[in-house]
């Protein structure tokens, strides 16, 4: 087994690093303390020392430490998401360096809502915004234009509600511009982006660019600044303000006031995770404005994409965003990402404008194995000397052009390894996008004065609040993600050796799972529905004398039931972790349906979207899924390979479950 450096970043499985992780610990808490008591060291204390013999804090001190013994010994049955042994959803131990960086915080308490509350933190989480631009391949220098910008949210859903909020209001502020100045009888300069929107067949302004909105903006404000009288300006500017969909609403802006403009849809594909339609339903579009682009083996198909846009382009229906997935939530999976970007460019020019976004929620950090140091992208040939089948061409070219896209939703909890808390990020590649959803407050603090050297684009987000989702938020997440991002720099000789490893592991499970299925053809046919593109693998299981779907997935149903979290039974108990999933018929094209039922050896009629006997058909198949993201899979210490030894438990498994499958068939077989 390789040496495998990053697996001493974290903790470890058996707190080896326990001592270390402890005495950063307490020497920071420490620290924290001195500082408290040097604020001001001539205050006398606020908590006498008599009071610690009151009853009333002995009797407090008491139930703390009894709640506290309870939460300790309850949360030993939580899943042991640091042991290698858990193959399971995507969560692992947190690296060493962010989990450290929180803890150390979290007693400063800071809140990145604005610099008034936290004027430490709030510079670091805008630091990391740019950390992660570079990692994607946006502009990450605000000294050049565009430059982009990123914060930390809850998690990939918010960020995806974030991104598609911001570009709804981009979309619309053309038409609000538009009514505004002609409302006003404003007269822009000949030949100016202000005189061609004003005269503009109004269909058409909703199909501008990200952009040509920014530039739009931009020049109604520097308008306002040159050419109107001071006493003037705060009336013209609300009069497009006062007609923009914010103000208006989603029912009068496109009922009332614009409607020959067709409400806009957004487009996914078929394996978006659940978050875009929360998100819909959140932004009032709802699910009629979801429209899912068929997939090609869990990939986004760009001919049907084009399909879509060319029937949106006939009837002049506006489209928000085209989405795609960078890691689908159920089969890792990538959409070509570089298609994407090149159709948005190709129908600009024929009039349909819209908006690409990466949900790279799972596979963002990926990205770093893509990137030298000096932000440069990594041929393709060289990134492939680490892999046996990684990166395939659409992978690589997906990575490539991500920088292409307007904004990317990206998880520090997922393949970031961070804890939770630090959530997830989104990113946009121009920083004034967000200048669209500014919503300010008073009590964020008065404009902070000039600082030496402070760039503009940092005086900015300095009220961060103004430009987000969220008004509260945790700085100390802000402080992790920062630390983890310097420790280990987002390119492929400090983070990507992390996320090599985890590529290469997927790469070995799915070898492993190829030999274990030749070793018990006989009697269980084993197939990986879904070639993975990175370190998520799929497997479905059938006995080898079943057809029926339904009959397969009680089986793999019995399989999971020894794999499963399940509270009744103590997690020391397991020998392995995993998770499951659907893979359902309507998301398979029949090629991939057929090849699928095929290797399983199921009558394609059992597999169906309209099931007729529940005992014999189903809409979905079963399968175990299982996300490679352990740093101690293949432990080139104690030299055990726990993918060969999951690999083995399942092959046990399956012979245990066949020999009951069988004897219950007797069984039923003697009763009939
Ligand atoms: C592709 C994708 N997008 C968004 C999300 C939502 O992320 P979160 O769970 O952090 O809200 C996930 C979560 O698994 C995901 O896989």
């Amino acid at each position: 087994m390789e040496k495998n450096e990053s697996s001493s970043w974290f903790i470890g499985a058996q707190a080896e690093n326990h001592q270390l992780f402890e005495s950063l610990l307490l020497e920071y808490l420490q620290d924290h303390m001195y500082w408290r008591r040097n604020f001001h060291p001539d205050d006398p204390p606020s908590i006498s020392a008599q009071s610690a013999h009151s009853p009333e804090y002995l009797a407090f001190i008491a139930r703390m430490k009894d709640e506290l013994y309870a939460l300790s010994a309850a949360l030993k049955s939580s899943i042991p998401l640091s042991s290698p042994r858990y193959m399971g959803h995507m969560i692992s131990d947190p690296l060493i360096p962010g989990l450290l960086a929180q803890m150390l915080t979290l007693p400063y308490n800071p809140n990145n809502v604005s610099e008034e509350a936290a004027p430490v933190t709030i510079e670091l989480e805008v630091k990391v915004g740019l950390q992660l631009a570079r990692m994607i391949g946006y502009n990450d220098d605000p000294n050049q234009s565009p430059c982009a910008f990123g914060y930390l949210t809850a998690g990939g859903t918010l960020s995806n509600y974030h991104a598609l909020h911001v570009l709804r209001s981009i979309k619309y502020y053309p038409l609000a511009l538009q009514t505004g100045m002609q409302h006003m009888n404003v007269k822009p300069r000949p030949g100016s982006i202000l005189k061609r929107i004003i005269n503009s067949d109004p269909a058409k302004l909703s199909n501008l660019s990200v952009a040509e909105s920014i530039e739009a903006r931009e020049a109604w404000l520097e308008f306002l600044e040159q050419a109107v009288p001071v006493s003037q300006r705060a009336q013209l500017d609300n009069a497009v303000n006062s007609s923009r969909i914010e103000a208006l609403g989603t029912h009068a802006f496109f009922s009332l006031h614009h409607k020959h403009c067709p409400a806009p849809v957004v487009l996914v594909p078929e394996t978006a995770h659940y978050s875009w339609t929360k998100a819909v339903r959140l932004l009032g579009i709802g699910d009629s404005g979801l429209v899912r682009i068929p997939t090609r083996a869990m990939r986004l198909d760009p001919d049907a994409l084009e399909h879509s846009l060319a029937a949106a382009h006939k009837i002049n229906q506006p489209i928000l965003c085209v989405v795609g997935v960078l890691g689908t939530t159920e089969y890792g999976t990538f959409d070509p990402i570089h298609e994407l970007v090149a159709a948005r460019e190709r129908w600009h020019k024929k009039g349909l404008g819209f908006a690409v976004h990466a949900d790279a929620a799972w596979g963002g950090y990926l990205a770093t194995l893509f990137r030298h140091s000096d932000g440069s992208i990594v041929p393709r040939e060289q990134v492939r000397k680490d892999f046996k089948y990684f990166p395939s061409k659409h992978v690589y070219s997906a990575f490539r052009d991500l920088g292409l896209t307007d904004s990317v939703t990206v998880d520090p909890h997922k393949l970031g390894y961070l804890p939770y808390g630090v959530g997830g990020a989104y990113v946009c590649r121009d920083h004034r996008c967000v200048d669209f959803i500014a919503t300010d407050a008073p009590y964020l603090g008065r404009p902070a004065p000039e600082q030496d050297g402070e760039s503009a684009y940092f005086k900015k987000f300095r009220r961060l609040g103004t430009y987000i989702l969220e008004g509260s938020k945790p700085g100390a997440s802000a402080a992790a993600t920062y630390v983890t991002h310097r420790v280990l720099p987002l390119d492929k000789d400090h983070f990507g050796k992390l996320l090599r490893q985890s590529v290469q592991d997927a790469e070995h499970f799915h070898d492993r799972v190829l030999a274990m299925r030749d070793r018990i053809r006989d009697q269980v046919r084993v197939c990986i529905p879904i070639e993975p593109d990175s370190n998520l693998v799929c497997i479905a299981f059938n006995p080898i004398d079943n057809n029926s779907t339904a009959i397969a997935n009680n089986f793999t149903e019995s399989l999971y039931n020894h794999l499963r979290v399940d509270r009744s039974i103590p997690v020391q108990t397991r020998a392995f972790f995993s998770s499951s999933t659907m893979l359902y018929k309507r998301m398979l094209r029949n090629h991939d349906a057929g090849r699928v039922v095929d290797e399983l050896g199921i009558s394609a009629y059992t597999f169906t979207e309209t099931p007729e006997d529940p005992e014999r058909d189903a809409d979905g198949l079963l399968v175990l899924r299982h996300t490679l993201m352990n740093p101690w899979l293949r432990n080139n210490v104690n030299q055990i390979d726990y993918i060969e030894k999951y690999c083995l438990y399942l092959e046990r498994l399956l012979r245990q479950l066949v020999a009951a499958y069988v004897r219950a068939d007797d069984a039923s077989a003697s009763v009939h």
